[in-house]
C-alpha cells in the first residue's frame, strides 16, 4: 500500500486535491508537455528503480521550449521532486510516473503561448502490465495518420498530439486489434498510438527514421544501445513502406508502458510464425532484467528510490 499524493503548486498534497478550474488555457487547447516515467519495485533492494528519468525529463523540458513554458525548475529540480514524492508516496510496486508541465492560466480566449502562465505537476500511480509481453499482439493499420511535424512538433509529447494516438487505439480496439500501427501522411510506417515501431529482416533490425514524424522513444533508444552492446546489430532507421512490414520476420513495439512487445499479426496476416520471434525475445530478456536494476551494465539507466 502507499499515499495517493501529487506535487501540486509548488506543494505535496493528496492526490484528490490536486484540481484545476474549468478555464484552464491546457484543458481546452492541449497546451501542456507530459512524460510517462516508470518505477519499477525491486524486491532485493528494496527501492523503486526509476528507469531513465533524466531522459524523461530532459524531453520534457525539449517540449516545454516549443510550447514557451518556462518552469521555476531544471532537471536536476525535477529529478528531486520526483524522488521525493515516490518517498513519500510509498508505494512498494510498480508504478507509473506522469509529470505535467501546462499552460496553467485561466484563460479559455488567449492563443499567445508566450502571454500565458505555466506550471508544473506530477502524479504517481500504482501501474501494472499496459500489455501482456509474453504473447504477440494484434495490430491494425490505422485509418487515422500520424500528423507531420509541419502541423504539430512530433517529436515531444505534447499533449493536444495524442488526440490522434487516442482515436487510433480506439478505432483498433473497438475493431478487436490490441495496437494500431499509424502511417504518415505519405503512407510511409510511423509509430504505434503510443510506442516506437521495429521490424526485422533476417539480422537486420529496422525502424523509422526520425523524420518519420515518430516519437523520439526513450525505450527506441535502448533498442539501439541493447542491439549494438549484445548483439553486434547497428539498428538502422530509414523510411519503411507500408508492404514492408507485411513481410518482417518479426515486429516489435517499444514504449515505457508497453516495454518491449511482440506484433503476431498486422491487418490479420500473421507476421513471422505469429508468435515472439527469436530477436525480440533477446532484447526482451536484456531490456527486462534493466528496467528492474537488475542488469549491472544498464544501471546508468537507473535511480534507485529507497521507500
Ligand atoms: C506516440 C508514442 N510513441 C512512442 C512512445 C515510446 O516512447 P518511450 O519509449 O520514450 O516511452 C510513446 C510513449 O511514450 C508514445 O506515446
Amino acid at each position: 500500500m502507499g499515499k495517493s499524493l501529487a506535487f501540486f503548486k509548488g506543494e505535496i498534497i493528496p492526490l484528490e486535491d490536486a484540481k484545476v478550474g474549468i478555464m484552464t488555457h491546457a484543458l481546452h487547447y492541449g497546451t501542456g508537455v507530459f512524460e510517462g516515467i516508470r518505477g519499477n519495485w525491486n524486491e532485493d533492494k528494496d527501492a523503486i528503480v526509476v528507469f531513465r528519468l533524466r531522459e524523461h525529463y530532459d524531453r520534457m523540458i525539449r517540449g516545454c521550449k516549443i510550447l514557451n513554458i518556462e518552469l521555476p525548475y531544471n532537471v536536476d529540480d525535477l529529478i528531486d521532486i520526483t524522488t521525493e514524492l515516490i518517498e513519500k508516496c510509498g508505494y512498494k510496486e510498480d508504478i507509473y510516473i506522469r509529470p505535467l508541465a501546462y499552460k496553467s492560466e485561466e484563460k479559455v480566449a488567449n492563443l499567445k503561448l508566450h502571454e500565458l502562465a505555466s506550471d508544473f505537476t506530477l502524479m504517481i500511480v500504482p501501474f501494472g502490465n499496459y500489455i501482456d509481453n509474453e504473447k504477440s499482439i494484434k495490430c491494425q493499420t490505422s485509418s487515422w495518420r500520424r500528423p507531420d511535424d509541419s502541423m504539430m512538433p512530433t517529436g515531444v509529447k505534447l499533449s493536444g498530439l495524442y488526440t490522434t494516438s487516442i482515436l487510433a487505439k480506439t478505432e483498433a480496439i473497438m475493431a478487436g486489434f490490441d495496437e494500431a500501427i499509424l502511417l504518415n501522411h505519405d503512407g510511409s510506417v510511423s509509430e504505434g498510438s503510443g510506442e516506437n515501431l521495429f521490424m526485422v529482416i533476417g539480422n537486420e533490425i529496422i525502424t523509422p527514421a526520425e523524420t518519420e514524424n515518430c516519437l523520439l522513444g526513450i525505450t527506441r533508444d535502448c533498442v539501439f544501445e541493447i542491439a549494438k552492446n549484445e548483439m553486434n546489430i547497428d539498428v538502422s532507421s530509414r523510411k519503411i513502406h507500408r508492404s514492408e512490414i507485411y513481410l518482417a520476420d518479426e515486429i516489435f513495439l517499444t514504449g515505457t508502458a508497453a516495454h518491449i512487445t511482440s506484433v503476431g499479426s498486422l491487418d490479420n496476416r500473421k507476421i513471422g510464425n505469429n508468435e515472439v520471434g527469436p530477436l525480440t525475445k533477446e532484447l526482451q530478456s536484456i531490456y527486462f532484467k534493466a528496467v528492474r536494476g537488475n542488469n549491472n551494465k544498464y544501471q546508468k539507466w537507473c535511480t534507485e528510490v529507497k521507500v
